[in-house]
């Protein structure tokens, strides 16, 4: 279980209410296991909410029910929650509650129920006893609410990027000419968990030499050599809570390609940190990174997003990217609570890569930098 206190999720309750009572909607089927855990601290991996204005129905099964229980005493207890035990199938037990329920309109995760769960909800609603409601898609109602963290998750937020920093420090001792980047990526996945995290956040990437061309490149037997630039990218879950952070270094002495590039990158990140406040547009402070590549002739070396959002999920929302007309019909402006990481490189074919990632907080007056670790270019 993960330790909102149970104020918190009751505030989160309140505020999915307000917006199913807005949208005319007696209740939310929340399938979303991110979401689940938002509105209740479950961190198990099966269960389903049904959410209406007086009530939390939380489906789980015989896996579970025994914490379920446990947690009833405990200051983070999800209050007002009724347990509903599945026996048989999530979705059987699912449309018997709806059933019983006697509800008009319920809306459900548009982008957390198959079309195929969706056409057997619909088909036994209308063949079984008790009132069928008529099923409603919506679009990240939830989602929404997480846009913003409220004080307990700032609190977790903060802490697991101190101890993340704490092990960037750590690691920056482990790179060593001769080492493989598997054999790195291990040792840092090792930190990770001493430094208190329950796992890696994502699979950590090491990316020496020319390979560091690929943002996402997977740690490989190719052995750090002298004059390397090495990416290293990694992240940890700290009670629930997921924080990422990327340094690039040098082995031995940074050739002067090797620190045009970085100083590049260095300036975009910190012009796009200092774009951090609120109301301001995310997409300017995507625009800000982006700059001052274009000014140095790396605009087409940054081809990925400046930041995405850091919470129950290592990539959620805002997306602090380039607008794109198709997708982006609405601007989300920055506002105090929202978190993401602020990750500006550059990769360039054959030569390898640099990106320079931290994670901040939207503050009342402007941005706060969670992670601490020293943005100089280091000759290890
Ligand atoms: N490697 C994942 C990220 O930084 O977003
Ligand atoms: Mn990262
Ligand atoms: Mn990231």
């Amino acid at each position: 279980m993960s330790h909102a206190p149970s104020d918190a999720l009751r505030h989160r309750h309140q505020a999915i209410r307000a917006v199913l009572a807005a949208r005319e909607l007696d209740a939310l089927i929340v399938t979303s296991l991110p979401n689940v855990l938002y509105l209740t601290n479950f961190t198990g991996s099966t269960a389903i909410v049904v959410l209406t204005a007086e009530r939390l129905y939380f489906l789980t099964d015989f896996r579970y029910v025994t914490v379920m229980n446990e947690a009833c005493d405990t200051p983070h207890a999800c209050q007002g929650l009724e347990l509903v035990t599945v026996d048989g199938s999530y979705d059987g037990a699912l449309a018997k509650l709806l059933g019983s329920l006697k509800l008009g309109r319920v809306g459900f995760e548009a982008a957390h129920l198959t079309v195929n769960r969706h056409a057997w909800l619909t088909d036994t609603l209308a063949r079984q006893a008790g009132v069928a409601p008529s099923l409603v898609a919506t679009e990240g109602i939830v989602e929404r609410a997480r846009l913003c963290k409220d004080e307990y998750e700032v609190h977790t937020l903060r802490e697991a990027a101190r101890r993340l920093s704490a092990v960037a420090v750590a690691v920056l001792g482990d790179v060593h000419a001769g080492r493989t980047e598997k054999d790195l990526a291990l040792a840092i996945d090792w930190r990770i968990r001493q430094g208190g995290f329950e796992r890696s956040a994502f699979e950590t990437i090491v990316a020496s030499g020319p390979n560091g061309a690929r943002p996402h490149a997977r740690p490989g037997e190719r052995r750090l050599g002298e004059g390397d630039v090495v990416v290293l990218d990694f992240g940890g879950v700290y009670d629930s809570y997921c924080v990422d952070l990327t340094r690039t270094v040098a082995v031995g002495r940074a050739s002067a390609r090797a620190r045009e590039v970085y100083g590049a990158v260095r300036e975009a990140h910190d012009s796009a940190v200092r774009a951090v406040e609120p109301g301001r547009s995310r997409f300017d402070v995507d625009g800000a990174a982006r700059r001052v590549l274009g000014e140095r002739g790396l605009g087409e070396a940054f081809g990925h997003g400046t930041g995405h959002g850091l919470g129950i999920e290592v990539h959620e929302d805002p997306r602090i990217v380039r607008r794109r007309a198709d997708t982006d019909t609405r601007d989300e402006h920055l506002a105090p609570g929202m978190v993401f990481t602020i990750e500006p490189g550059a990769y360039l074919p054959d030569w390898g890569g640099v990106r320079i990632e931290d994670d901040v907080l939207v503050s009342t007056s402007g941005v706060e930098v969670l992670t601490d670790v020293t943005t100089d270019l280091l000759e290890l």
